[in-house]
């Protein structure tokens, strides 16, 4: 099937990187939003854009038991703005997500059929401080998660009244240019020529193909100047792709991805997001501006330095029974310490071993008949009295 099982070891970075993003999704006010993992078909396809890869080639389409054409979720923005819109409110929204998506490409190395995002929406904001706090948001975790290389690059696709005369142009440059295309451009030529800008075989071609940012009418170049002044005020660089159009319909006015230019997968982005000011029309609900991105966590994890610390804090090993360490760990979460003994009653020499495997913080030893402990915390060691024991623990482990 092409899915992937992540256990630890592995799975402790995972569980790393997704605790940091639930840290500056809070650090940023964005609450959780919680949507399906299946829709109706017609949410993608009226949303993402009938025309896009991901709707004509890549979406898990079936029809359920009462007929109806169901889809898992290939992306989660056109999810979170119907939610918004089901739920009647007005007025600047935030929410973050997470979770598995689900596209039909082939899979390889960061490109898997079932990946998982992170993302955040903010609807019903018109102002470019909104777009740049989103993008800072982005930034700044992919910065904490230590991806290493990261660049953000950054493009204004203008909106319904400048983009229409530009793609006009941009399909003249490209029929001039019809015999030097590869198959698949000439296919866009008509139907979405601004994909054709994506294209890697074509680039020498492109190279002085009109860019948007030229043609943006007066608001959308005001927008746009002021996001990258924002992004210059919050100290956060960026670099300019006049190329840069992403692979879904709804963008308007501000487009950006973050790249992990040390990581050698077919596609480098770890991230993407931007303006979508038409979207809550395109699928029936009332003009609802908003702007977010999405973070492949897969790929981020190919791309992070991050060295994830130890998941247990306290390993018992137990000289008596099982019964008795089970008390005993009991008292130490009780006071918040991660704890983690032998359920087995196994040898003491077996439990040292599963202790060291752990990468237990501190390892306690439970006697047998005694009221002290031998409890160890790196080189320190210390008969301590059981009832004691949290204490002299927590002072040590922080
Ligand atoms: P996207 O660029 O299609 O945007 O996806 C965002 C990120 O998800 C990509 O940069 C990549 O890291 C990851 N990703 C996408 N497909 C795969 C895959 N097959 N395997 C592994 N990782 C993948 C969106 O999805 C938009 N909804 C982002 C957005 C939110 N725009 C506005 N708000």
């Amino acid at each position: 099937m092409c899915t992937d099982d992540f256990c630890a070891p592995e799975s402790h970075l995972w569980r790393a990187v997704l605790r940091e993003w639930e840290h500056w999704a809070d650090r940023y006010s964005y609450p959780l939003v919680m949507n399906p993992i299946f829709e109706a078909t017609e949410l993608f396809q009226r949303g993402v854009g009938g025309d896009t890869e991901v709707v004509t080639k890549q979406m898990y389409t079936f029809t359920d038991k009462g007929g109806r054409s169901v889809t898992l979720r290939p992306e989660g923005t056109a999810g979170v703005v119907r939610a918004f819109l089901n739920s009647g409110t007005s007025g600047a929204w935030k929410g973050a997500y997470s979770g598995p998506m689900f596209r039909y490409e082939r899979p390889q190395a960061g490109r898997r059929r079932q990946f998982w995002q992170v993302g955040v929406e903010y609807l019903d904001v018109e102002g470019p401080a909104a777009d740049a706090e989103v993008i800072e948001l982005g930034y700044r975790y992919l910065s904490a998660v230590q991806v290493t290389g990261l660049e953000l690059l950054l493009n204004s696709l203008g909106d319904e009244l400048c983009r229409p005369g530009y793609v006009d142009l941009l399909r003249r440059y490209l029929e001039e240019r019809r015999s030097r295309l590869c198959d698949d451009s000439v296919s866009l030529i008509e139907v979405n020529p601004l994909r054709v800008l994506d294209c890697k075989v074509c680039a020498p071609v492109l190279a002085d193909a009109p860019a948007m940012k030229d043609h943006l009418c007066d608001p959308c170049a005001t927008h746009y100047q002021q996001v990258k002044s924002a992004l210059d005020g919050l100290g956060i660089a960026f670099r300019e792709d006049a190329r840069l159009v992403r692979g879904l319909d709804y963008y308007t006015r501000t487009a950006f991805e973050y790249i992990a230019t040390d990581l050698t997968v077919a596609q480098n982005a770890v991230g993407g997001g931007g303006r979508y000011d038409g979207l809550a029309e395109a699928i029936g609900g009332r003009r609802t501006p908003g702007v977010g991105f999405a973070l492949g966590i897969d790929r981020i994890i190919l791309s992070s330095d991050l060295v994830p610390e130890p998941e247990v804090d306290v390993y018992l090993v137990s000289e008596t029974t099982p019964a008795d360490a089970l008390v005993a760990a009991s008292r130490l979460r009780e006071k918040g310490l991660r704890v983690d003994f032998d359920t087995e009653g196994r040898s003491v020499k077996a439990q040292f071993k599963a202790a060291s495997r752990s990468e237990a913080r501190a390892v306690v030893v439970l006697r047998a008949g005694g009221a002290l402990v031998d409890a160890r915390v790196g080189e320190e060691r210390g008969d301590v009295p059981l009832p004691e024991l949290a204490s002299w623990l927590m002072g040590r482990l922080g």
